[in-house]
């Protein structure tokens, strides 16, 4: 599947050696840099934000995949755009005019995305998907890394999968489908078969000590899911 990107989240990179940990993970084959925006009020915790974005873009020679766990959103969106995004992607819950929101990012000059919790329907899509550039399926609940795989994200994405193929067949142009939450080398081959072709993985690549040698693993797996 060489369509397939992994996207290295770096919530489980070493936050003291964040620079260093962006040109590393590159390095090793990543094809974005998942970045997790959490408020300790959409979600229980609290990370960073876009002071920490702006700091990294230089060593990110690969797009910054925001992902928006704040409430609410409208009032960050430009100063992601300005500190160096080139996706933002937000909860439906979190902002009150979802519609506005996806255009505010696009005016920013930035891709949309809209994320999924396991508790959130798809309906969401109903009237926003043609706006879409990427859809966010969340297989854990949003706050924390190292969380194990919700299974029923796979029906899930197998879903979104046959909305997204009806839509970039309308519009014509790609819309992504990422997947983010436990993502591991022993489950990446039967979430691709679901339909994913974007894949967050945060501690199953950042627990390791040779990031090279875990997202070829990924890649293997990959290509067997063909
Ligand atoms: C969770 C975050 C994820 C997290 C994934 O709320 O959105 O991006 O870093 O971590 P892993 O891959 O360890 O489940
Ligand atoms: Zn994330």
């Amino acid at each position: 599947m060489p369509s397939c990107k992994i996207a290295p989240s770096l919530l489980s990179a070493d936050f003291a050696r964040l620079g260093d940990e962006v040109r590393a993970v590159i390095a090793a084959g990543a094809d974005l840099i998942h970045f997790d925006v959490m408020d300790n009020h959409y979600v229980p915790n609290l990370t960073i934000g876009p002071l920490v974005c702006e700091a990294i873009r230089p060593q990110a020679t690969v797009p910054i995949d925001v992902h928006l766990m704040v409430k609410p959103v409208d009032r960050i969106v430009p100063d992601f755009a300005k500190a160096g995004a080139a996706i933002i992607s937000f909860h439906p819950e979190s902002s009150d005019h979802v519609d506005r929101t996806i255009g505010l990012i696009h005016d920013c000059g930035c891709k949309a995305g809209l994320v999924f919790n396991p508790a959130t329907p798809l309906g969401w899509l109903d009237y926003t998907i043609d706006k879409l550039d990427l859809v966010l399926i969340m297989s854990v609940n949003p706050g924390f890394g190292g969380q194990s795989f919700i299974p029923q994200a796979l029906d899930k994405l197998r879903a979104a999968r046959t909305r997204i193929d009806a839509a970039q067949q309308r519009i014509g142009r790609p819309i992504l489908l990422e997947v983010d939450g436990g993502v591991k080398v022993d489950n990446i081959a039967a979430i691709a078969k679901a339909g994913a072709d974007t894949f967050v993985a945060g501690s199953a690549i950042f627990g390791t000590p040779d990031y090279a040698a875990t997202i070829a693993k990924m890649r293997a797996e990959l290509a067997k899911a063909g």
